[in-house]
């Protein structure tokens, strides 16, 4: 059965009525706030919303937003939608890193009349190979089991890239204080949900409208070649390989991500 809990929306600005509003989703095991930097760089007069994906920042617990069904991303895409939608979107700019790319591309498959334009950033669009999905499902069950999320909290560093990891303390600390917000039961859910998430490789062929792909050069979690592989998938993408950046450009490299984003609003548009 689908849930009609709705997740948490962040208005971060208001927008010109004619624009399509940029609608981020934010990466594991963080909320909205990875976006404040990128936002804060974002020229236009477009709204920019964010969403907290289900148990994470200010939103509902995924076994409230989907009860009686197992963790899956495309739940997640659905309460993404229906959020969106009861606050009067339709269409949206959709913006995703990593965890927010996997949301992202379930919405481009599952409610494509929403999805103006794509911007994947280090993200990939192919399933989990063994390994990875027994380490989800390893994680999931130790932070259930510790009720704490310290089983992640080892991502402070891997999501930066190497060059940012000794030099960038403040980002690291940063990192850690978000992850230290979330709760484990979030956690357990999204790990589960991203262990089954299918390849999508072939929806964003499918995908025609403007799209950009996004990586960090440094990105060790969704490194180059999954870049190239959706952007071959995508035929019109633009592909931008921001140096000196891992997996997170929006705070490693949060100018080349904002100039980016802008140039793909561009290519959306108006409304009416
Ligand atoms: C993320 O940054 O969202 C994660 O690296 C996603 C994942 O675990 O695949």
């Amino acid at each position: 059965m689908t849930g009609d809990a709705r997740l948490a929306l962040h208005v971060y600005r208001e927008g010109d009525d004619r624009e399509v509003p940029l609608l981020l989703l934010h990466g594991f095991p963080l909320d909205h706030r990875m976006w404040d930097d990128v936002v804060d760089l974002l020229p236009g007069d477009g709204a920019v919303l964010a969403v907290d994906l289900p148990g994470f920042g200010a939103s509902p617990a995924g076994s409230e937003v989907a009860p009686d069904e197992p963790a899956s991303i495309d739940a997640a895409a659905d309460a993404v939608a229906r959020t969106v939608r009861a606050a009067g979107v339709d269409r949206a700019v959709v913006a995703g890193l990593s965890l927010g790319g996997y949301v992202a591309m379930a919405l481009v498959e599952r409610h494509p009349d929403l999805v103006a334009g794509l911007a994947l950033l280090d993200t990939k669009s192919t399933a989990d190979a063994d390994a990875a999905r027994e380490n989800r499902l390893r994680i999931a069950e130790q932070v259930e089991a510790e009720q704490r999320v310290d089983a992640v909290l080892g991502m402070r560093t891997s999501l930066l890239g190497e060059s940012n990891r000794a030099r960038r303390q403040d980002l690291v600390s940063r990192l850690e204080s978000w992850i230290r917000d979330q709760g484990h039961d979030g956690i357990a859910w999204i790990q589960r949900a991203m262990a089954v998430r299918p390849d999508r490789t072939e929806v964003l062929t499918a995908f025609d409208g403007p799209a950009l792909v996004v990586v960090g050069e440094e990105d060790e979690l969704s490194p180059v070649d999954a870049a190239e592989h959706m952007a071959a998938a995508l035929g019109r993408a633009t592909l931008v390989r921001v140096p000196r950046a891992g997996h997170m450009t929006t705070n490693e490299a949060p100018e080349a991500v904002a100039s980016a984003l802008a140039q793909l609003r561009r290519e959306v548009p108006p409304i009416g």
